[in-house]
């Protein structure tokens, strides 16, 4: 059976940009078709500044919204990554494959360590080693795919490349993975600047829509959006960014074809109309579900300690073996 092993970062509230371009495939494809784990992945959540209490607030909430959104714990494995060691046992043998060139060529890499030093703060080491940490992840369950959203595609590429190098050099330990990304949704743009992703942390937050955003802020949200000038509805992501953006999620949350749905459209305003109706739909049961579950934090708790345990006996045995091939002696 396929393998499938994708994770998310508890650094901020979910968005509409994760739950298109992951979640949403793992809830409805994913936990289906294959053996599948999710990782609220903590410990990358440690690679800029953190305040402790919210990392930790954050992890269970990713955790809740996980489930809220689908995720079937019966169907699927999901757990926390710093509940399980072999993800950093793993990546410190990775270390010793990869290079800094490599980490220094990542494109997160180079956003978040400007963004650090704008603020005037330093960059952890862990930030540059964060794409191996990842790897780990990833190598670990000995992963065939990995649904991630376009910008993670960049990090698997170097899984892959981990992989191979460390199967050439100590036999084959690793299987070498593949990123898959959905259809639609695979980059949604922040709706006030459509030229930028739409990531968990911005200053005003305007243009992004959180899946615990009540339905009057989504609507405000979506009527808001910065569109272009011209009143042509046209799927055109260079010269008409912020119409795109609105087009994508719209087919994202409905399963249409964004180019079809470009020609049933001639004005902003109907399409800002529909966009927050459809949005406000896929959203209204996953805020539902979520509060259903924070009134029930034992079942949270314990999915995750028996998801835990399953990914560690999964975990233990691949692990285990890479560090014999490179030498280490045996415990
Ligand atoms: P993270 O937490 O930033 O995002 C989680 C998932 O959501 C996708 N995503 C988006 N997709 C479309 N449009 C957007 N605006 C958008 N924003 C986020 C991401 O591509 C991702 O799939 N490094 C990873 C976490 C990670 C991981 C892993 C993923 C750690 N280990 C192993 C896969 C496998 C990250 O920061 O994702």
């Amino acid at each position: 059976m396929t393998r499938v092993f994708s994770g998310i970062k508890p650094t901020g509230h979910l968005t509409l940009g994760n739950y298109l371009g992951a979640v949403r495939q793992w809830v409805e494809r994913d936990q289906y078709r294959a053996d599948a784990l999710f990782c609220v992945v903590d410990l990358h959540a440690l690679t800029v500044e953190h305040d402790p209490a919210r990392v930790r607030r954050l992890s269970r909430q990713a955790a809740t919204l996980l489930l809220a959104a689908g995720l079937d714990p019966e169907r699927c494995t999901v757990f926390v990554q710093s509940h399980v060691d072999e993800h950093a046992r793993l990546s410190y043998l990775l270390e010793c494959v990869a290079t800094d060139g490599e980490m220094r060529r990542m494109i997160q890499y180079k956003e978040k360590s400007v963004k650090e030093r704008e603020r005037g703060g330093s960059v952890r080491l862990s930030l540059l080693t964060y794409p191996v940490l990842m790897a780990a992840d990833i190598l670990a369950y000995r992963t065939d795919e990995v649904p991630v959203g376009e910008d993670q595609t960049q990090h698997v590429e170097l899984t892959r490349d981990l992989a191979e190098r460390f199967n050439q050099r100590y036999g084959p330990a690793f299987v070498v993975p593949r990123a898959t990304n959905p259809p639609v949704g695979a980059r949604v743009m922040d709706l006030q600047e459509p030229g930028a992703k739409m990531g968990k942390s911005h200053e005003s937050g305007a243009g992004i829509i959180y899946l615990l955003d009540e339905p009057e802020v989504v609507r405000r949200k979506v009527m808001r959006a910065l569109a272009d000038s011209g009143r042509e509805v046209r799927h055109d992501r260079e010269r008409m960014p912020g119409v795109t953006n609105l087009l994508e999620i719209l087919a994202g949350c409905t399963g249409a074809d964004p180019e079809k749905l470009a020609g049933q459209y001639t004005s902003y305003g109907a399409l800002k109309k529909d966009t927050a109706e459809a949005v406000e739909e896929v959203l209204r049961p996953v805020r539902e579900r979520h509060a259903a579950l924070v009134a029930d934090r034992g079942e949270v708790d314990a999915v995750l300690r028996r998801g835990a345990e399953r990914a560690r006996a999964m975990a233990r045995p691949v692990v285990d073996e890479a560090y014999r091939a490179v030498g280490l002696l045996p415990a």
